[in-house]
């Protein structure tokens, strides 16, 4: 038992040089342990004359205790020094600017679409949607354009093989379809716009086989064409964010509108240089007019007691006119380059647009 000094201060040494609480532990192991250096010794008494095992036992249980209070402590300092580098080293720099992050960007369909709602929504209208395939019956009957009427034609209308219930399937020609939904399903007064895709068998640099419409209807009591020109050119003034953008109403004819017309605004052409504005020149950008009794009797209301409005635009016609892009067909043709050149950052939601330049 002579060594009891000389192994206090190699595991006492040892217990204060240990560098982690791992370290530590592994001592602990080797010296307290049950197969443990100072436990090796304990076992050993039992062989001793009876004086001799008393003081030897003494000195290994202060040894023992010694140990352990020394491991104590150093755990405590240690698991203190590991909560201060754990301190410093996930500390957040809150002055740290951001790092620009490799973001998406927002189609400038959706934009549109998202600004367009954002002017009607402060009018007061709320957005409907229809199906995309469509019945024949929504898509043209029920608009006043009966199987002979030649409509019909100018619609390059997709029709699917196999009928539904003795009822021809198309792929919806424009977003009209919803007015008769909505009128069939909800009571005067209706005030809603439709955003949604449509199709027609064309393509080329204005037309694509699938495009978007949005329409508009509104139908009260003493609605008249006065709130219809008011709301179209508050609308065409809001969207080109030009307050006074000169827009002309010209007559034109649409089987489910009587009177019809198309709104036109001011636009110059000089020099192959297109510009939006004042001008001598003028641009058809939408489709609208007075919505015809026959379609309102079609959906079970009563011309006599209501009137209304609808019309409708194509938003790849009134994106490319507001963003300059010259070809509708890259909308739709998914090149990365093309979009981040015109697409638009997620925090322009289009509450904020005009806010944040
Ligand atoms: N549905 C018409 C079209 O696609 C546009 C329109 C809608 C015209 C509503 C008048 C009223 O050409």
């Amino acid at each position: 038992m002579d060594n009891v000094e000389t192994l206090r201060s190699e595991i006492l040494d040892a217990v204060a040089g240990s560098s982690d609480l791992k370290a530590l532990e592994d001592i602990r192991i080797a010296e307290l342990g049950k197969k443990g250096r100072v436990s090796g010794l304990m076992k050993t008494l039992g062989k001793m004359e009876p004086e001799e095992r008393k003081a030897a036992g003494q000195a290994l249980n202060v040894l023992k205790s010694e140990i352990a209070s020394a491991i104590d402590g150093r755990k405590g300092a240690l698991e203190i020094e590991a909560l201060n580098a754990q301190l410093i080293n996930e500390r957040i720099d809150v002055s740290l600017p951001v790092r620009p992050e490799d973001q998406g960007r927002i189609h400038p369909i959706s934009q549109t679409i998202d600004e367009v709602v954002a002017i009607f929504g402060e009018m007061g209208f709320t957005v409907a949607e229809g199906p995309d395939i469509e019945e024949d019956w929504y898509n043209f009957s029920a608009l006043n354009i009966p199987p002979e009427h030649p409509a019909r034609q100018e619609h390059d209308t997709f029709y699917l093989p196999n009928e539904k219930e003795g009822h021809r399937m198309v792929l919806r020609t424009h977003t009209s379809p919803v007015q008769i939904r909505t009128m069939q399903n909800q009571k005067p007064p209706i005030r809603i716009i439709v955003p949604g895709r449509t199709y027609r068998c064309d393509y080329d640099a204005t037309h694509s086989p699938m495009f978007h419409q949005v329409e508009g209807l509104v139908i009260d009591k003493k609605t008249h064409m006065g709130h219809l020109k008011g709301c179209l050119i508050d609308f065409c003034r809001a969207f080109f964010d030009m307050d006074d953008l000169p827009v002309k109403f010209r007559p034109s004819y649409f089987p489910f509108t009587e009177p019809s017309a198309e709104v036109d605004i001011g636009c110059t052409r000089e020099g192959g240089e297109f510009k939006i504005g004042h001008g001598d020149d003028w641009l058809e950008i939408l489709g609208s007019g007075m919505v015809n009794p026959q379609v309102l009797v079609n959906c079970g209301i009563d011309p006599e007691e209501y009137q209304g409005f609808a019309f409708g635009m194509g938003i790849e016609r009134i994106a490319m006119l507001k963003y300059g892009i010259p070809d509708l067909r890259t909308f739709f043709e998914s090149d990365l380059r093309w979009l981040r050149h015109y697409g638009f950052q997620s925090l322009q939601t289009p509450s904020m647009v005009g806010g944040l330049d």
